[in-house]
């Protein structure tokens, strides 16, 4: 289900006019207003149990280095935010990290 959500979504994100390599976050946003404003509509909790844990990723992903790279250059499903940076950049990447359940 959260998967057919995702590709749904993604869809709706490459076809759509505003796509997420427009997006910039306001200078000095945190971590959780870049979240509600970015990352929601794909990365909801990951279920009904864990309400504030939206990420679930190997141990080995499970730092910052990786993190901000995935943002900043996404993959093949994940839409890249390369007018995500410096400062604001840190702050989603903290919230990633401390959203994350390890697997
Ligand atoms: C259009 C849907 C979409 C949006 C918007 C989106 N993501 Fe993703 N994201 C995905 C998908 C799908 C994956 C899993 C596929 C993959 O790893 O390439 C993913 C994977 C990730 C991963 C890696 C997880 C892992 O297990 O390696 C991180 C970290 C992440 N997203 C963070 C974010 C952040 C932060 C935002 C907001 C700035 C965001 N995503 C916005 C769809 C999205």
């Amino acid at each position: 289900m959260k998967k057919i959500l995702c590709v749904a979504a993604a869809a709706i994100v490459l076809s759509g006019c505003s796509g997420s390599k427009d997006y910039t976050p306001a200078a000095g946003a945190s971590g959780k207003d870049i979240f509600a404003q970015a990352c929601v509509g794909c990365h909801a909790s990951i279920n009904e149990t864990e309400l504030t844990t939206f990420w679930e990723m190997t141990a080995e992903n499970t730092n910052a280095a990786y993190v901000s790279a995935k943002i900043t250059q996404g993959s093949m499903r994940m839409p890249s935010f390369p007018n995500i940076k410096g400062a604001e950049l840190e702050a989603i990447t903290t919230f990633v990290l401390e959203h994350n359940k390890s697997k």
